[in-house]
């Protein structure tokens, strides 16, 4: 289990209910809940999605394999873009888009979408992509990410996007087990003013996936980059004689099940897992819960400050707000470029309505105090919210207060990768609030905790989340490997969707999600596995052994600590530290280098030879050490820990 303060959430007791103003006009109102799920998520698949074919049938449940929509063919891209053209919405904003350099903004209204994504999707063609192509995105947050992401979906052609933090390592791993023919990079990236070289990596990668034939990149920064001949096409030459009405590149007609995009995910191995989506119920589900959860309105004005890179911004940068029809924000840079108020001239000058961001963020603007929000007028928000970790009832108040005015809603989602949708949250104008609870599941969605055992447990007390009946955008299975995909979420209790986190339901039915309870780390938001960073440590050559966990920290939710045992009894060096930390980084990003790294002469193991995490997740928390009585070598925890203090 994580460790966030559960005694914390235990007693919070402050509650808010919703703002009447707010209830009076919300799209959930009173009786949503009371609806019956099938013909709730009917009448959502024929209102919110247009269909070349209307579906037959609701839903296929041989679990855990299920369908949804079956009959029913449609466009992803079509939905996102075209319709709303085509029912005379081109003039509005799609994307207020808002480059890392100050002043390097452009409005994209539908109709600009459209031609760009049409000229895109045609230039993809010339490159040989049809329906069924495998293709891979290894971007910024510029607008031709999503307008990538769309012209593939217009072709038909599944689409894995790498988010642009991670190494060539990851990119090819994924690129490979996809299949992936062609890859979509851009020169550079922004990043706190300084180019961040993606094709460079890109072509570290290439070399590594000898499958992808052709790499089409965009030209972003203007900085250097080496092409090669036969391979590597500059967009705006490829697309430069490109037409760019729609009759020139029609949308594919898909079927509802056809499979719409991979997003790579870490697991308990080594290996992150293609988390399959599809197209009919994705859609559906996505934009359903857009559409209720953040209250949408012709005239919102919605920022979702995650990265496309990620599920998030799949769902709710990308799929569901484009369906809707929505405005929104979409900004390429960091928080903290040229300076701390950034995010907070954004939401004043586009006047944003809706802002949904991570804990993590929230935390790190605490941090630096309310000043750089209060420099800015951010009356326009009405409705915040949060995603990707257990928010802290301190950082919800703090939220709520300097940067929803004391106001608005905040709503705290829960999801995953692999439910494509939220799941768990507040519906703004009916729920009540407590600080730190996602509160109820949706309409349709039955979540319960349960033990060991699988018997459900009493209120208050915590045990295993789990889902006990399928829902429109959830995962069709792990890539390549069925087996996989049933051991990992079907085994634990059969029939029941394991979600990998810890909660607790309390008396009035609300959840708390306690974190997750596998080997799973969070970090700012971001999911890691230990084996993963741990299989990265022991590539490097001077490396035996590592184990690996988090601990908790105040700013990034978690932390990676490592333990390594050197070969040939190294003691270790700062110096050897800084390049294990690159190695990781190397092999896996950024995102994944340990906070601290351990050198000790041996591990704890069990007599059997297992390494004990529990203890290590000890000593990196500084707790009083569990049962030990199963070590082969109870010395080595105490040497461990005398390490870690003197380290600390
Ligand atoms: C965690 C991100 C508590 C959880 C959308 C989950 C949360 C994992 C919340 C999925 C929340 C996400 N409260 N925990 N509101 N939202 N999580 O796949 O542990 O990157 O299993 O999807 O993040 O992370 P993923």
């Amino acid at each position: 289990m994580t460790d966030i303060n559960i005694d914390a959430l235990l007693s919070e007791g402050r509650t808010y209910p919703p703002p009447p103003e707010f209830a009076a006009g919300a799209n959930a109102g009173p009786g949503f809940y009371d609806r019956d799920p099938d013909e709730f998520w009917t009448e959502q698949g024929r209102e919110r999605v247009s269909w070349f074919t209307p579906f037959e049938t609701l839903r296929e449940w041989n679990p855990p394999y299920a369908k949804w929509y079956l009959g029913g063919t449609l466009n992803a891209c079509y939905n996102c873009v075209d319709r709303h053209v085509e029912a005379g919405n081109g003039d509005r904003i799609a994307f207020h888009w808002e480059g890392e350099p100050v002043g390097d903004r452009r409005d994209i209204s539908y109709a600009d979408l459209q031609r760009e994504v049409v000229r895109f999707a045609s230039t993809l063609k010339q490159l040989g992509v049809r329906k069924g192509t495998a293709v891979a995105i290894y971007m910024g947050m510029v607008p031709e990410l999503p307008v990538a992401m769309l012209a593939c979906a217009r072709l038909g052609a599944p689409h894995t996007v790498v988010f642009g933090g991670f190494s060539a390592d990851s990119l090819s791993g994924r690129m490979n087990d996809m299949g992936c023919e062609v890859l979509i990079t851009q020169d550079e990236s922004w990043r706190r003013g300084r180019p961040v070289p993606l094709k460079q990596t890109a072509d570290q990668a290439l070399a590594a996936a000898p499958g992808v034939r052709s790499c089409l990149v965009v030209r972003r920064t203007g900085g250097e980059v080496s092409m090669v001949d036969g391979r590597d096409v500059w967009y705006h030459e490829a697309s430069a004689d490109v037409p760019d009405d729609p009759a020139s590149c029609p949308c594919e007609v898909m079927d509802a099940e056809d499979l719409l995009f991979l997003m790579y995910t870490s697991g308990t191995t080594a290996r992150p897992k293609g988390i399959v989506h599809t197209t009919g119920g994705y859609l559906v589900g996505v934009s359903t819960t857009h559409h209720y959860i953040f209250d949408i309105k012709p005239d919102t004005v919605y920022w979702c400050a995650a990265d496309i890179g990620w599920i998030t911004g799949h769902s709710y940068i990308v799929y569901g707000p484009l369906c809707n029809g929505t405005t929104s924000v979409l900004y390429e840079g960091t928080p903290d470029f040229p300076d701390r108020d950034r995010w907070w001239d954004i939401v004043a000058r586009y006047g944003v309505t809706v802002l949904y961001t991570a804990p993590t963020a929230i935390r790190t603007h605490m941090k630096w105090g309310p000043e750089y929000a209060q420099r800015h007028d951010l009356s326009s928000l009405r409705l915040l919210g949060s995603v990707g970790e257990p928010i802290n009832p301190e950082a919800w108040i703090w939220y709520r207060k300097y940067i929803g005015g004391d106001r608005t809603p905040v709503v705290d989602t829960w999801w995953q990768t692999e439910t494509g949708m939220v799941l768990i949250s507040p519906l703004p104008g009916l729920t009540t609030l407590k600080p730190g609870s996602a509160t109820r599941p949706l309409p349709g969605i039955d979540a319960a905790v349960l033990d060991e055992r699988g018997n459900e447990v009493p209120p208050g007390a915590g045990g295993y989340l789990v889902l006990r009946t399928p829902w429109p955008a959830m995962l069709r299975g792990i890539f390549g490997d069925p087996e996989r995909y049933e051991q990992t979420y079907w085994s634990k209790y059969p029939g029941r969707y394991f979600v990998g986190d810890g909660a607790r339901v309390d008396e009035d039915g609300d959840f708390w999600l306690l974190g997750r309870i596998d080997d799973v780390m969070n970090v700012s938001g971001h999911r890691i596995s230990t084996i993963e960073v741990e299989s990265a440590l022991v590539d490097h050559p001077s490396v035996a052994e590592a184990a690996v966990c988090g601990r908790s920290d105040a700013q990034t939710g978690q932390a990676i600590v490592a333990y390594v045992t050197l070969k040939g009894g190294e003691e270790g060096s700062p110096t050897r530290l800084a390049e294990l930390r690159e190695h990781v980084a190397g092999k896996i990003g950024k995102l994944a280098m340990p906070a601290n790294i351990v050198f000790t002469p041996e591990l704890p193991k069990t007599r059997s030879g297992k390494i004990m995490r529990r203890l290590l997740r000890d000593v990196a928390e500084n707790r009083s050490l569990g049962d030990t009585t199963t070590l082969a070598d109870p010395a080595v925890v105490e040497e461990i820990r005398s390490r870690a203090t003197a380290e600390a």
